[in-house]
């Protein structure tokens, strides 16, 4: 019988994002300084490293050279670079997967192309705050993540059944056991108490017109996802292109001109961006 889904997120949800956590409560204090932010992220110097390297990535593409992490707040706002300390956290989190389910090169290579086209859409339609959108494009399959981890056996079923049928990755897990990434994915953001928006992009993204208050940032999640796919850039265990709601179209109108400039933005930014990542 397949794992209740509280108990497979169960150890997952026990080790949230304490750095995350700490720059928050200092995001929230009005006296705090860029310099006290940048105590924080200075006491893990993996991180401080690996954050000044995506601030110089191409993702963010800035002429100057940005060498400390005060520098890096001025030029990007604290609210950016917390929420890439998040990203951060979670990739380095999510390691071990064995080899034969995912490759975890793809696997973030899907998702962060994801985030950047996710960024790309919003940037490009009005009413979305744009940066608030890469985090839900780079954790939107994380749930895949804590299945492959937890339900090895499982997770094997369902990708070679994927795979056979070409039906979607989604509606297998929920068939098999009873749940699916999405909803995988939603628990642990809302266990780690994150801000609702990321966890209701991640738990509708392939339900998009069965989300509630934001409805148009999960529709540019699933836009991406699919758009990405259609690149063929990194995979995350879909045996193709996913379904598109055409209510998805609907609510993220883009011009084929416009969808032509995002894939080239996704294809320059997205090399890199991986990399600095890891
Ligand atoms: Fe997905
Ligand atoms: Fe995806």
């Amino acid at each position: 019988m397949a794992m209740k889904i509280n108990d497979l997120v169960g150890a997952w949800a026990a080790s949230p994002p304490i750095l995350y956590y700490q720059l928050r409560e200092k995001l929230d204090d009005p006296n705090a300084s860029f310099d006290d932010l940048a105590a924080i992220v200075k006491t893990d110097p993996a991180m401080s490293a690996r954050l000044l390297k995506i601030v110089n990535s191409a993702f963010y593409g800035f002429d100057e050279k940005v060498d400390t992490l005060t520098h890096a707040l001025n030029i990007i706002g604290t609210e950016q670079l917390t929420d890439l300390a998040l990203a951060a956290i979670v990739t380095s989190k999510f390691q071990g997967i064995p080899r034969d389910l995912i490759n975890m090169e793809t696997f973030w290579m899907h998702s962060i192309a994801c985030g950047i086209a996710a960024r790309g859409i919003a940037k490009r339609m009005s009413g979305v705050e744009t940066e608030k959108m890469y985090l839900g494009g780079m954790l939107h399959d994380i749930g895949s993540l804590i299945i492959f981890k937890e339900s090895p056996e499982d997770a094997r079923k369902i990708l070679l059944r994927c795979k056979e049928s070409g039906e979607n990755l989604f509606k297998v897990e929920k068939e098999i056991l009873g749940y699916d990434h999405a909803e995988v994915g939603a628990l642990l953001l809302t266990e780690w108490k994150l801000a609702d928006r990321l966890a209701e992009m991640v738990k509708y993204h392939h339900q998009p017109a069965n989300a509630g208050d934001y409805l148009k940032e999960t529709c540019i999640i699933a836009r991406a996802d699919v758009l990405v796919y259609e690149m063929k850039i990194g995979n995350s265990g879909e045996p193709g292109v996913p379904e598109l709601d055409p209510r998805v179209l609907e609510m993220t109108p883009l011009s084929d001109e416009e969808i032509n400039g995002l894939k080239e933005e996704i294809t320059a930014q997205v090399d890199d961006t991986v990399r600095m990542f890891f």
